[in-house]
Protein backbone atom coordinates (compact mmCIF):
# COMPACT_ATOMS: atom_id res chain seq x y z
CA UNK A 1 0.00 0.00 0.00
CA UNK A 2 1.21 3.23 -0.73
CA UNK A 3 -0.22 6.20 1.34
CA UNK A 4 -0.68 9.13 -0.15
CA UNK A 5 -0.50 12.03 2.96
CA UNK A 6 -2.18 15.62 1.28
CA UNK A 7 -1.76 17.89 3.84
CA UNK A 8 -3.69 20.52 1.34
CA UNK A 9 -6.19 18.77 -0.53
CA UNK A 10 -8.19 20.68 -3.06
CA UNK A 11 -10.92 20.01 -6.04
CA UNK A 12 -9.02 21.11 -9.28
CA UNK A 13 -11.14 22.65 -11.79
CA UNK A 14 -9.45 22.68 -15.24
CA UNK A 15 -10.74 25.17 -18.17
CA UNK A 16 -9.71 25.21 -21.43
CA UNK A 17 -10.37 28.55 -22.92
CA UNK A 18 -11.85 29.48 -26.04
CA UNK A 19 -7.91 31.45 -27.32
CA UNK A 20 -4.30 32.79 -25.35
CA UNK A 21 -5.09 33.88 -21.82
CA UNK A 22 -5.38 37.98 -21.76
CA UNK A 23 -5.29 39.55 -18.69
CA UNK A 24 -8.81 41.74 -18.30
CA UNK A 25 -10.41 40.40 -21.24
CA UNK A 26 -13.54 37.71 -21.12
CA UNK A 27 -12.40 34.53 -21.58
CA UNK A 28 -15.32 31.85 -22.63
CA UNK A 29 -14.78 28.45 -21.46
CA UNK A 30 -14.48 25.63 -23.93
CA UNK A 31 -13.96 22.24 -21.79
CA UNK A 32 -14.03 21.71 -17.64
CA UNK A 33 -13.27 19.41 -16.06
CA UNK A 34 -13.42 19.02 -12.30
CA UNK A 35 -11.63 16.24 -9.92
CA UNK A 36 -10.09 15.73 -6.52
CA UNK A 37 -6.56 17.34 -6.62
CA UNK A 38 -4.10 17.86 -4.78
CA UNK A 39 -0.17 16.26 -5.70
CA UNK A 40 -1.31 12.93 -3.50
CA UNK A 41 -4.42 12.38 -5.39
CA UNK A 42 -2.11 12.31 -8.87
CA UNK A 43 0.25 9.93 -6.73
CA UNK A 44 -2.18 7.94 -6.04
CA UNK A 45 -3.90 7.52 -9.15
CA UNK A 46 -0.30 7.00 -10.91
CA UNK A 47 0.02 3.75 -8.50
CA UNK A 48 -3.58 2.63 -9.16
CA UNK A 49 -3.26 2.98 -12.85
CA UNK A 50 -0.55 0.64 -12.99
CA UNK A 51 -2.65 -2.27 -10.45
CA UNK A 52 -0.74 -1.27 -7.11
CA UNK A 53 -2.70 -0.41 -3.81
CA UNK A 54 -2.98 3.15 -2.95
CA UNK A 55 -5.03 5.79 -0.60
CA UNK A 56 -5.34 9.55 0.08
CA UNK A 57 -5.01 10.78 3.49
CA UNK A 58 -6.08 14.13 4.56
CA UNK A 59 -8.59 16.56 5.41
CA UNK A 60 -11.66 17.64 4.08
CA UNK A 61 -13.74 20.48 5.04
CA UNK A 62 -17.61 22.24 3.94
CA UNK A 63 -18.97 21.45 0.49
CA UNK A 64 -16.29 21.30 -1.48
CA UNK A 65 -15.14 18.89 0.66
CA UNK A 66 -18.46 16.88 0.41
CA UNK A 67 -17.93 17.06 -3.25
CA UNK A 68 -14.21 15.77 -3.10
CA UNK A 69 -15.29 12.84 -1.17
CA UNK A 70 -18.06 11.58 -4.01
CA UNK A 71 -15.08 12.51 -6.76
CA UNK A 72 -12.61 10.76 -4.87
CA UNK A 73 -15.06 7.66 -4.46
CA UNK A 74 -16.51 7.87 -7.99
CA UNK A 75 -13.03 6.96 -9.01
CA UNK A 76 -12.55 4.10 -7.62
CA UNK A 77 -9.79 5.75 -4.98
CA UNK A 78 -9.68 5.20 -1.23
CA UNK A 79 -9.64 7.90 0.79
CA UNK A 80 -8.72 8.19 4.64
CA UNK A 81 -10.27 11.32 5.04
CA UNK A 82 -11.18 13.42 8.44
CA UNK A 83 -13.17 15.95 8.25
CA UNK A 84 -12.26 19.83 9.39
CA UNK A 85 -13.26 23.25 9.52
CA UNK A 86 -13.50 25.83 6.64
CA UNK A 87 -14.04 25.05 2.84
CA UNK A 88 -11.46 22.56 1.01
CA UNK A 89 -9.62 24.53 -1.01
CA UNK A 90 -10.23 25.15 -5.18
CA UNK A 91 -7.21 25.44 -7.38
CA UNK A 92 -7.79 26.33 -10.80
CA UNK A 93 -5.89 25.60 -13.98
CA UNK A 94 -5.99 27.66 -17.43
CA UNK A 95 -5.12 26.31 -20.67
CA UNK A 96 -5.47 28.16 -23.75
CA UNK A 97 -2.95 26.43 -25.94
CA UNK A 98 0.27 28.52 -24.20
CA UNK A 99 3.28 25.93 -23.30
CA UNK A 100 1.90 25.64 -19.83
CA UNK A 101 -1.05 26.31 -17.81
CA UNK A 102 -1.36 29.55 -15.56
CA UNK A 103 -2.57 28.23 -12.08
CA UNK A 104 -4.69 30.43 -9.90
CA UNK A 105 -4.61 28.40 -6.36
CA UNK A 106 -5.82 29.10 -3.08
CA UNK A 107 -4.50 28.73 0.25
CA UNK A 108 -6.54 26.14 2.16
CA UNK A 109 -8.23 26.18 5.60
CA UNK A 110 -5.77 26.74 8.52
CA UNK A 111 -4.16 23.85 10.16
CA UNK A 112 -6.13 22.18 12.68
CA UNK A 113 -3.88 20.45 15.39
CA UNK A 114 -6.44 17.93 16.57
CA UNK A 115 -8.02 16.65 13.47
CA UNK A 116 -5.00 16.26 12.19
CA UNK A 117 -3.97 14.24 15.14
CA UNK A 118 -6.91 12.13 14.62
CA UNK A 119 -5.93 11.74 10.97
CA UNK A 120 -2.35 10.59 12.08
CA UNK A 121 -4.08 7.91 14.18
CA UNK A 122 -5.94 6.22 10.92
CA UNK A 123 -2.77 6.37 8.43
CA UNK A 124 -3.06 3.16 7.21
CA UNK A 125 -0.08 0.64 7.17
CA UNK A 126 2.32 1.08 4.04
CA UNK A 127 5.21 3.37 2.41
CA UNK A 128 4.03 6.99 3.58
CA UNK A 129 4.38 9.91 1.02
CA UNK A 130 3.99 13.45 2.25
CA UNK A 131 2.75 15.34 -0.97
CA UNK A 132 2.41 18.89 -1.61
CA UNK A 133 1.99 22.05 0.21
CA UNK A 134 1.25 22.65 3.96
CA UNK A 135 -1.66 23.94 5.45
CA UNK A 136 -1.65 27.57 5.94
CA UNK A 137 -0.08 28.04 9.44
CA UNK A 138 1.28 24.40 9.84
CA UNK A 139 3.37 24.96 13.21
CA UNK A 140 6.79 24.00 12.06
CA UNK A 141 7.51 21.92 15.40
CA UNK A 142 3.67 19.82 14.99
CA UNK A 143 5.06 18.85 11.12
CA UNK A 144 8.19 18.11 12.17
CA UNK A 145 6.99 15.97 15.00
CA UNK A 146 4.43 14.33 12.46
CA UNK A 147 7.51 13.86 9.28
CA UNK A 148 9.20 11.89 12.52
CA UNK A 149 6.44 10.50 13.77
CA UNK A 150 6.33 8.87 10.32
CA UNK A 151 9.37 7.07 10.57
CA UNK A 152 11.36 8.94 7.48
CA UNK A 153 8.46 8.99 4.73
CA UNK A 154 8.89 9.65 1.20
CA UNK A 155 8.17 13.76 1.25
CA UNK A 156 7.43 15.80 -1.81
CA UNK A 157 7.11 19.44 -1.14
CA UNK A 158 9.07 22.67 -1.69
CA UNK A 159 10.09 25.60 0.90
CA UNK A 160 8.97 25.00 4.25
CA UNK A 161 8.03 21.11 3.94
CA UNK A 162 10.87 20.19 1.97
CA UNK A 163 12.73 22.16 4.37
CA UNK A 164 11.33 20.06 7.26
CA UNK A 165 12.02 16.55 5.62
CA UNK A 166 15.30 17.44 5.71
CA UNK A 167 15.58 18.39 8.76
CA UNK A 168 13.43 15.49 10.16
CA UNK A 169 15.11 12.89 8.30
CA UNK A 170 12.90 11.79 5.30
CA UNK A 171 13.97 8.35 3.41
CA UNK A 172 13.45 10.19 -0.43
CA UNK A 173 12.62 13.16 -1.70
CA UNK A 174 11.54 14.52 -4.24
CA UNK A 175 12.12 17.95 -5.80
CA UNK A 176 12.01 19.70 -9.21
CA UNK A 177 15.14 21.62 -10.07
CA UNK A 178 13.49 24.94 -9.01
CA UNK A 179 12.52 23.27 -5.59
CA UNK A 180 16.17 21.96 -5.08
CA UNK A 181 17.63 25.16 -5.65
CA UNK A 182 15.30 26.97 -3.24
CA UNK A 183 16.11 24.56 -0.49
CA UNK A 184 19.99 24.45 -1.35
CA UNK A 185 20.29 27.47 -3.55
CA UNK A 186 21.24 25.50 -6.61
CA UNK A 187 19.06 23.11 -8.66
CA UNK A 188 21.96 21.16 -10.44
CA UNK A 189 22.83 17.03 -9.99
CA UNK A 190 26.28 18.22 -8.18
CA UNK A 191 23.73 19.59 -5.80
CA UNK A 192 21.45 16.72 -5.08
CA UNK A 193 24.84 14.65 -4.37
CA UNK A 194 26.33 17.23 -1.53
CA UNK A 195 22.81 17.24 -0.05
CA UNK A 196 22.66 13.27 -0.16
CA UNK A 197 26.19 13.32 1.33
CA UNK A 198 25.52 15.71 4.36
CA UNK A 199 22.28 14.16 4.96
CA UNK A 200 21.77 10.62 4.23
CA UNK A 201 18.43 11.31 2.42
CA UNK A 202 17.95 9.69 -1.31
CA UNK A 203 16.66 12.50 -3.88
CA UNK A 204 14.74 11.80 -6.66
CA UNK A 205 16.01 15.60 -8.92
CA UNK A 206 13.11 15.87 -11.83
CA UNK A 207 14.23 17.83 -14.38
CA UNK A 208 11.29 18.52 -16.79
CA UNK A 209 11.54 17.77 -20.19
CA UNK A 210 15.38 16.45 -19.63
CA UNK A 211 14.03 13.62 -17.50
CA UNK A 212 15.39 12.57 -13.72
CA UNK A 213 18.21 11.91 -11.64
CA UNK A 214 18.00 9.55 -8.16
CA UNK A 215 21.15 10.24 -6.41
CA UNK A 216 21.60 8.00 -3.50
CA UNK A 217 24.94 5.50 -2.89
CA UNK A 218 24.70 5.50 -6.58
CA UNK A 219 23.95 7.77 -9.21
CA UNK A 220 21.15 7.23 -12.00
CA UNK A 221 20.37 9.39 -14.51
CA UNK A 222 17.93 9.30 -16.87
CA UNK A 223 16.80 11.18 -19.65
CA UNK A 224 12.99 11.92 -20.93
CA UNK A 225 11.63 10.96 -23.97
CA UNK A 226 10.75 13.98 -26.33
CA UNK A 227 7.38 13.98 -26.41
CA UNK A 228 4.70 16.51 -27.76
CA UNK A 229 3.13 17.83 -24.29
CA UNK A 230 -0.32 18.98 -23.85
CA UNK A 231 -0.53 19.12 -19.76
CA UNK A 232 2.84 18.68 -17.79
CA UNK A 233 0.92 19.79 -14.39
CA UNK A 234 1.26 16.28 -12.36
CA UNK A 235 3.92 15.18 -14.25
CA UNK A 236 6.05 14.95 -10.94
CA UNK A 237 3.29 13.53 -9.04
CA UNK A 238 2.97 10.62 -11.83
CA UNK A 239 6.47 10.14 -11.44
CA UNK A 240 6.78 9.55 -8.22
CA UNK A 241 4.00 7.04 -7.89
CA UNK A 242 5.11 5.46 -10.56
CA UNK A 243 8.71 4.80 -8.92
CA UNK A 244 7.54 3.96 -5.52
CA UNK A 245 4.87 1.11 -7.64
CA UNK A 246 7.38 0.02 -9.27
CA UNK A 247 10.19 -0.38 -6.62
CA UNK A 248 7.77 -2.42 -4.52
CA UNK A 249 6.66 -4.56 -6.91
CA UNK A 250 10.35 -5.72 -7.29
CA UNK A 251 11.92 -3.61 -10.43
CA UNK A 252 15.38 -2.43 -10.05
CA UNK A 253 16.47 1.26 -8.85
CA UNK A 254 17.15 1.82 -12.93
CA UNK A 255 14.69 -0.17 -14.31
CA UNK A 256 11.69 1.55 -11.77
CA UNK A 257 13.72 5.21 -12.83
CA UNK A 258 13.00 4.56 -16.41
CA UNK A 259 9.39 3.70 -16.05
CA UNK A 260 9.05 6.73 -13.90
CA UNK A 261 10.44 8.97 -16.34
CA UNK A 262 8.57 7.72 -19.13
CA UNK A 263 4.99 7.58 -17.09
CA UNK A 264 6.10 11.68 -16.34
CA UNK A 265 6.44 12.51 -19.79
CA UNK A 266 3.39 9.90 -20.67
CA UNK A 267 1.58 12.48 -18.07
CA UNK A 268 2.33 15.33 -19.54
CA UNK A 269 2.12 14.12 -23.29
CA UNK A 270 -1.85 12.91 -23.06
CA UNK A 271 -3.10 16.02 -21.00
CA UNK A 272 -2.39 15.07 -17.26
CA UNK A 273 -2.86 12.67 -13.92
CA UNK A 274 -6.75 11.81 -15.12
CA UNK A 275 -5.52 10.92 -18.52
CA UNK A 276 -2.45 9.09 -17.82
CA UNK A 277 -1.98 5.22 -19.17
CA UNK A 278 -0.21 2.60 -18.28
CA UNK A 279 0.77 1.24 -21.45
CA UNK A 280 1.84 4.62 -22.97
CA UNK A 281 4.33 4.94 -20.32
CA UNK A 282 5.50 1.90 -21.05
CA UNK A 283 5.71 2.39 -24.53
CA UNK A 284 7.72 5.11 -23.96
CA UNK A 285 10.03 3.57 -21.57
CA UNK A 286 12.50 2.42 -25.17
CA UNK A 287 12.57 6.26 -25.73
CA UNK A 288 14.29 6.99 -22.23
CA UNK A 289 18.06 6.74 -21.89
CA UNK A 290 19.38 5.35 -19.03
CA UNK A 291 22.73 6.98 -18.16
CA UNK A 292 25.59 4.80 -16.63
CA UNK A 293 25.85 5.98 -12.79
CA UNK A 294 28.44 8.40 -11.94
N1 LIG B 1 8.39 18.71 -21.66
C1 LIG B 1 8.54 17.45 -21.25
N2 LIG B 1 8.93 16.48 -22.11
C2 LIG B 1 9.08 15.19 -21.73
N3 LIG B 1 8.92 14.78 -20.45
C3 LIG B 1 8.54 15.69 -19.53
C4 LIG B 1 8.32 17.06 -19.86
N4 LIG B 1 7.96 17.72 -18.73
C5 LIG B 1 7.95 16.79 -17.74
N5 LIG B 1 8.31 15.58 -18.21
C6 LIG B 1 8.43 14.32 -17.45
O1 LIG B 1 7.83 14.48 -16.18
C7 LIG B 1 8.81 14.33 -15.14
C8 LIG B 1 8.53 15.29 -14.01
O2 LIG B 1 8.55 16.62 -14.51
P1 LIG B 1 8.93 17.88 -13.61
O3 LIG B 1 10.36 17.85 -13.24
O4 LIG B 1 8.46 19.07 -14.40
O5 LIG B 1 8.03 17.61 -12.31
P2 LIG B 1 7.32 18.58 -11.26
O6 LIG B 1 7.79 19.99 -11.47
O7 LIG B 1 7.50 17.99 -9.93
O8 LIG B 1 5.78 18.46 -11.69
P3 LIG B 1 4.46 18.53 -10.77
O9 LIG B 1 4.88 19.05 -9.41
O10 LIG B 1 3.51 19.42 -11.51
O11 LIG B 1 3.92 17.14 -10.68
C9 LIG B 1 10.16 14.55 -15.84
O12 LIG B 1 11.19 13.89 -15.12
C10 LIG B 1 9.90 13.97 -17.22
O13 LIG B 1 9.98 12.54 -17.17
MG1 LIG C 1 6.40 18.44 -8.24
Amino acid sequence: MIVALTPNLSLDRTMTLDRPLLPGQLHRVTGLTVAAGGKGVNLARAVRVFGGASCVAGVVGGFNGQHFRALLSAEGLMGVLEDGEGETRECQALLSGDSHPTEINEAGPPYQSEVMARLLTRVPEGQVVVCGSLAPGTPRAAFLDMLRGLDRPVVDSSGAGLEAAVEAGASLIKPNEHELEGLTGSGTLDSACELYRRSGIQVLLTRGERGAALIGEEVWEVEAPQVEIRNPVGSGDTLLGTFLWARQDGQSVPDALRLAVAAGSANAMLGGPLKFRAEVARELVAQTRLLTPV
